[in-house]
């Protein structure tokens, strides 16, 4: 076994054995990486030519029931200034991320009581009827079946929900015991079943995190086939249990985008923001190993400074349209274009 040769297999079956992926990700050198990233950029623009999609994020609200170990929106972080935008400041994020040329809207959320099926499906129905060209994904954590049919109902196209890790024993290390594995399997096949395009995810370098996990992770994907993934490395908040851990590796981040790339070739995959925020050409580096993604958050700046999931959060100020100039000129430096689009899968 070498990397080269299963850089050949993978490109051609789209497809490894835990084994064959325990090598790759043991193997990970600046030279296998290089060679990984031109085959994902290779496969990347056979698909999606130069493009990058670039999706407007709304943070609606830092209110969360959950109390996740690694994040700073955990019910028991006292410290996280809470915040809920109305619907009014919602609608404004949207008509000024349309006219910036927006053309999906992620609205993203703590689990917050306060937006019920009928809160969401207005909402929904509302952005939809002001831009009925434009794709609504939803990132508002576990709801139910019937909650994730209603907003589906309701015109809602996509849905993001990390599975964080697919080994059940991490899953109990980074969660309190009434956040259970299964529900998050069990949610993520319901909303595929319902017929969102379905984004899961992971962090890279989480606590306990071992090579055996993210072999997982990968075979998980590879079985889930989700329309998108995001994945990003972990950055400790000061607030939580997991404050003294250590950040996530950029290049291991890197390693995993091409993998997954070339596992899956029309995969919409973010450069995270979490990628920006460990290093200032983070993203950039990113999309050369194969993300086609990029997720400027378009709230507004205010509730930003509040939403820290982690801490050193990057902004690009995209809201405005010089700081999305600015975003789609780095882009550009790196021989990729944003576009405006909808940026559905390539089928
Ligand atoms: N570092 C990096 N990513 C994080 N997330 C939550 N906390 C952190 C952190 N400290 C990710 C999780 C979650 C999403 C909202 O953000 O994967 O699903």
């Amino acid at each position: 076994m070498t990397v080269v040769s299963l850089i050949e297999k993978l490109s051609k079956d789209h497809k490894l054995s835990a084994q064959e992926f325990e090598f790759l990700l043991t193997h990970q050198s600046s030279e296998n990486a290089m060679l990984l990233a031109k085959a994902a950029d290779q496969v990347r623009r056979e698909i999606y030519g130069n493009q990058v999609y670039f999706r407007g994020l709304i943070e609606i609200s830092n209110f969360c029931k959950c109390d996740c170990l690694y994040c700073g929106l955990r019910r028991s972080n006292h410290n996280c200034d809470r915040y809920r935008m109305s619907e009014a400041e919602i609608l404004q994020c949207c008509e000024s991320g349309y006219q910036l040329g927006f053309r999906t809207f992620v609205l993203q959320g703590g689990e917050d009581a306060f937006f019920t099926d009928a809160v969401m499906c207005d909402l929904i129905r509302k952005i939809k009827h002001n831009y009925p060209d434009c794709a609504i994904t939803l990132s508002l954590g576990e709801r139910s079946k019937e909650s994730y049919q209603m907003l589906f109902e309701a015109g809602a196209d996509r849905y993001l929900l990390r599975h964080e890790t697919a080994n059940p024993a991490h899953y109990a290390r980074l969660h309190p015991s009434n956040q259970l594995f299964d529900n998050r399997m069990a949610y993520l096949n319901t909303l595929k079943q319902i017929g969102f395009a379905v984004g899961c995810g992971f962090m890279v370098g989480s606590p306990y995190q071992t090579t055996a996990d993210l072999v997982r992770d990968l075979l998980f994907i590879q079985e889930y086939q989700p329309d998108m993934c995001g994945i990003g490395p972990f950055i400790p908040q000061k607030d939580t249990p997991f404050a003294d851990f250590p950040a996530g590796s950029i290049d291991l981040t890197c390693y995993l985008l091409s993998i997954l790339r070339l596992m899956m070739p029309n995969l919409l995959l973010p450069a995270t923001t979490a990628l920006g925020t460990l290093r200032q050409n983070g993203r950039e580096l990113g999309l050369c190993s194969g993300a086609n993604v990029i997720m400027p958050n378009i709230s507004p700046p205010a509730n930003r400074k509040k939403y820290i999931i982690y801490d050193g959060k990057h902004s690009d100020r995209a809201e405005t349209a010089e700081g999305l100039e600015e975003l789609k000129k780095r882009v550009a430096a790196i021989g990729y274009q944003i576009v405006t689009d909808r940026g559905d899968k390539k089928i």
